[in-house]
């Protein structure tokens, strides 16, 4: 269990490191899967809990997630005590919490865990290789999702893919962009996950960014590289310039080369 606290842990230090975590912003999970009986004997299984929903795919599965109000920074300290390992039971719509004698028996489970369990019950139904979910705030993407003309997917995605090369070959399908939603709301959650079936990063309008990847540390990858972009695009905006950047002939291009 340790390694697994500490995947999410090293990626709540990266998220810390480059501001995008400012107070309890952003959220990480990482499904550990099916883990057999006998785990649980060294730990508690805390008391049963209703998700009010059924998550077919998520039978028996074991999930860690942040816990709500929780500072990246402080995860990044005290894995044990900041995350919250979520033990599902067999039909999908109840879990307990899995205790161990560092846990912290008040911690709730992020309060976007709804978007979570949604995004990992479609990421089982299409046997799809991410285990891990990294949501946070990355200031650059979220100011330029408050430019009514980039508030749609082809007009953010060309821009992103203009200013470097690497966005075009690590972030190649695109960011999904999600319309404003209330935060934590299941409406977020269905809108995310529906997006997520064709890309791995969705931009959530005028809140943030949410990634799946192998690892945490590949989800924050996805957006670090995206965010750098819209990085990019500000300082020259900032030193008053407008520029051509990568053109679509160059970008095609570079498809080709690096078969994408
Ligand atoms: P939590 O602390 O509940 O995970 O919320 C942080 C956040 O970013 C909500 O969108
Ligand atoms: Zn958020």
């Amino acid at each position: 269990m340790k390694k697994h606290l500490n995947k999410i842990s090293k990626t709540s230090a990266l998220l810390d490191k480059r501001g995008w975590a400012e107070a309890n912003a952003g959220n990480i999970s990482l499904r550990i899967g099916n883990i057999s009986n006998n785990y649980y004997k060294k730990y508690q299984l805390g008391e049963l809990k209703n998700f009010q929903k059924t998550f077919t795919h998520l039978s028996n599965q074991v999930i860690i997630v942040t816990g709500a109000g929780t500072r990246m920074r402080d995860v990044k300290r005290k894995p044990e005590r900041y995350l919250f390992i979520l033990k599902i039971n067999e039909a999908g719509n109840m879990f307990q919490q899995i205790i161990s004698n560092k846990t912290n028996k008040n911690l709730k489970p992020t309060s976007e865990l709804i978007s979570h369990l949604y995004i990992h019950n479609m990421l089982l139904a299409n046997k799809r290789e991410e285990r891990s979910i990294v949501h946070t705030h990355p200031a650059n993407l979220i100011a330029l999702s408050h430019i009514q003309k980039f508030c749609n997917q082809d007009a953010i995605n060309n821009l992103l893919w203009s200013i470097q090369p690497e966005t075009v070959v690590l972030a190649n399908e695109g960011i999904a962009f999600i319309p404003y939603q209330l935060t934590g709301s299941e409406k977020l959650a269905i809108e995310t996950t529906k997006a997520l079936e064709k890309h791995r990063v969705a931009l959530w309008e005028k809140h943030g960014c949410i990634a799946i990847g192998k690892s945490p540390e590949k989800a924050f990858d996805l957006i670090d590289v995206l965010e750098k972009s819209a990085f990019i695009f500000f300082i020259y905006k900032n030193a008053g310039y407008n520029v051509e950047g990568i053109n679509d002939i160059k970008q095609k291009k570079m498809r080709r080369h690096f078969k994408i």
